[in-house]
Parts: C-alpha cells; sequence; structure tokens
C-alpha cells in the first residue's frame, strides 16, 4: 500500500497516545462512577475533569482556576460555538489574527459576524498598532466590537505567540473600547523549549473581559472530545442559557481525569519530545531543498508550521504534485479572514510517523519547485 504523508488537520502523535494508561484509568473511573452514570452530567459537567482543568491551569499559570467558572464541552469546538453564538448576532463585529483557525472562521461566517482581520507576524502575534488603528477605525463609524478572538499560543496556523507585551497592551485596549476577549489556548502545553509561553490573558485580566478556551484534543487526541471554556459571572450564564444538549459525556471525562490526575507531566514529556522532533525533521528537510525560495516559522511548540511560497507558485499545481505522492497539507486561503488566495501553506506535523517525515517533505519540496510558473513577459510579442 502506498504511503500516506499525511500533514493536514491538528492531529496530536498517534504513535505516543497513551493506550495502556487510559484502560487502567476507564476500570478506576467505571469504579467511582458506576450507576451514577444514569445520570445526566449536569451542565458544566464532570467536577473530576474541572478539577483537573483547574489543575492543569495551575500547572503552568500558578494560580488554579475556580472550578465553578469552568464548563466541560464537546471539544474546544463547542465552547467556542457556545462562546461565539452567545455574544456575536448577524452583522456584529469581531476581530481576530489575519490568519487563524479555520473552524472559528467558520462559526463567525455561519453566525454572520463582520469578520476585521488584524495584521501580525509569525512571532509574537497580533499586531497591537494594528488592532488599536483597527478599533479607532471602528469606534470612527460608531462601531463597537463583541469580542477579540486570539489563539495565543502556538497559533493556528502560523505557531506565533501572542507576546506578554502584546497581551498586557491587548487588555488595555479590550478595556478602551470595551470589548470582549476570547483567548483560545487550544495548543498550550505544547512546548519544544521551557516555558515558551507567557501569562494567559484570563491570568493578566482583572476587568471581567477574557474567556478562556481550552481542550484535551492537542495533548491527547481529538477523538476523545474533551474540551472546556471558562468564565466567570455573568458570561458563563449567558452562555449557559444558550445551551441546550445534556452536557458533556461524564464517562469520557472520568477517564481523561483519572489518567491525567496521575500522568500529565510525563505524558506531555514523551508527546512533546516525539512532537519536536518531528518538527525539526520537517525544517531540516525544508532547509535541504527550498531555502532559496520559501521561508517557514520555526514553532517553539504547538502542531503547526507555516510555509511561504514563492509569489509564482500556482497552487493548484502544488496540490496535484503532491498529491501524486499522498503529501497533504493544507492551503494558506483556508486560514485568511477573508480567505485571500495567499501563497502559502500550513503543515500539521504531529500526525506523520518520523521515519516518514523527511520522505513527504521531500515530495512536498519537489512539488513546490515543480508548481513554479514563469512570470509573463509582457514585453515579450
Ligand atoms: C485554534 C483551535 N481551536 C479549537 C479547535 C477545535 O479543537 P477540538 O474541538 O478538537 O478541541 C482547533 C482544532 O484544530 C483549533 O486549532
Amino acid at each position: 500500500m502506498a504511503k500516506d504523508f499525511a500533514f493536514t488537520g491538528g492531529r496530536p502523535d498517534p504513535y505516543t497516545f497513551p493506550t495502556e494508561g487510559l484502560i487502567e484509568a476507564s476500570a478506576k473511573a467505571l469504579r467511582k462512577l458506576g450507576g451514577s452514570l444514569v445520570n445526566y452530567p449536569g451542565e458544566k459537567g464532570y467536577e473530576g475533569l474541572r478539577e483537573l482543568a483547574s489543575m492543569r491551569f495551575e500547572r503552568r499559570e500558578g494560580v488554579p482556576l475556580n472550578i465553578d467558572d469552568i464548563s466541560i464541552t464537546s471539544g474546544s469546538m463547542q465552547a467556542l460555538e457556545l462562546v461565539l453564538g452567545t455574544f456575536i448576532n448577524p452583522g456584529d463585529t469581531v476581530l481576530t489574527e489575519e490568519f487563524t483557525y479555520s473552524g472559528t472562521l467558520g462559526i463567525m461566517r455561519h453566525l454572520k459576524a463582520n469578520i476585521v482581520g488584524v495584521p501580525m507576524d509569525y512571532i509574537d502575534g497580533m499586531n497591537m498598532d494594528g488592532l488599536e488603528d483597527k478599533l479607532k477605525e471602528l469606534k470612527a463609524k460608531n462601531i463597537r466590537p463583541k469580542l477579540i478572538y486570539t489563539t495565543s499560543n502556538h497559533q493556528n496556523p502560523t505557531s506565533a505567540i501572542l507576546s506578554l507585551e502584546r497581551r498586557q497592551r491587548m487588555l488595555e485596549l479590550a478595556n478602551e473600547y470595551d470589548t470582549l476577549i476570547v483567548e483560545d489556548d487550544c495548543y498550550g502545553d505544547i512546548d519544544f523549549v521551557p516555558n515558551p509561553t507567557p501569562d494567559s490573558l484570563f491570568k493578566l485580566d482583572d476587568s471581567n473581559r477574557v474567556i478562556f478556551i481550552a481542550t484535551f484534543s492537542k495533548i491527547l487526541g481529538a477523538g476523545v472530545r474533551q474540551g472546556y471554556f471558562v468564565a466567570k459571572e455573568p458570561h458563563s450564564r449567558l452562555i449557559h442559557e444558550n445551551r441546550w444538549d445534556g452536557g458533556c459525556s461524564a464517562l469520557a471525562s472520568a477517564i481523561v481525569a483519572e489518567f491525567f490526575k496521575e500522568h500529565l507531566d510525563e505524558h506531555l514529556a514523551v508527546t512533546n519530545a516525539a512532537v519536536g522532533a518531528k518538527c525539526r525533521a520537517v525544517v531540516e528537510t525544508l532547509e535541504k531543498n527550498v531555502s532559496d525560495i520559501c521561508t517557514w516559522t520555526e514553532p517553539r511548540g504547538g502542531l503547526f508550521l507555516w510555509i511561504d511560497l514563492p509569489e509564482t507558485t500556482d497552487m493548484d499545481k502544488l496540490t496535484e504534485l503532491s498529491s501524486q505522492h499522498n503529501m497533504g497539507f493544507s492551503r494558506g486561503s483556508a486560514f485568511h479572514y477573508r480567505g485571500d488566495a495567499v501563497k502559502s501553506i500550513r503543515l500539521a506535523y504531529a500526525y506523520c510517523h518520523i521515519d516518514d517525515v523527511a520522505e513527504g517533505i521531500t515530495y512536498l519540496c519537489d512539488a513546490i519547485r515543480g508548481a513554479q510558473v514563469q512570470p509573463v513577459d509582457i514585453a515579450a510579442d
């Protein structure tokens, strides 16, 4: 069977998935919960996983979360649907990095939001002068944006980390222009270097402007569908008024809680080392093959690397040539707030086997060269 080089979709490393640990955790969870599973889990979800989420936050941020502020959701996607659905009405304006998670853009478009893209760079994230300019422009038109959405750590798709200075400035601007911040911390804890991420906006905030969203999808597996949002009152109540499901699986929550209660540090160390090695293999192969024509980001963590291609790249041809070798990537346009046909691509490097990374990326590099079109010489007849 032909090999599959899947650099699409933000999935974690399948080879460090802790199957045995989860089997043990499942037995413990079932013994603990037993017949109580006949009950609905309640709107905020299984308390044990909320405690775990608080502990996870404390591990990195030095302070726990109030477990009453935490609500478990089916992945962070449901958290995004609930939070954005609560605060955005058709025609409302929202701000985000000019490149951001395609799923969030999908929800915002579905809600008929007016999405304003803020300039960013690939290292420190959203540009605060750019944000201030946009906020001023909107104010001049009497528009108060409903929220600023940001992926603060190891951003999808660029791997940028919003710097501490920018976080502080974003909070000042949110106060000045009276808007909320939705901080999506989907990739926090996937670190390749010691402590690369500053304090969260949620921790730095003293004006109740930030709603925090996180997930276990990216440090464990998207198939477990366990995410959460953290919102203080009155936001939490407003969001729950908008929620109609019976809550998230208490059984799945309990298994994740039992496992991570004992193995969070150990699992992160093992899986982050594996993912970091794959990321380095991608960078080395790009350096060897396309450093004369492309530039790319150098992730300090997370699951994504972003490549800027030459302007002369025929994107359809690139897809066609890559797919001849089952080499998959995501087009940059999927992450642009307006869907602009940018000459960039995103690689999600955690899923492919380490032994196949160099081969797949070499196919990609060949495809990049093969997809260059000659600029048209207008002077020639
Ligand atoms: C920034 C961001 N937020 C949220 C999600 C949703 O993930 P999940 O619903 O699996 O937690 C993703 C998935 O790729 C993402 O990249």
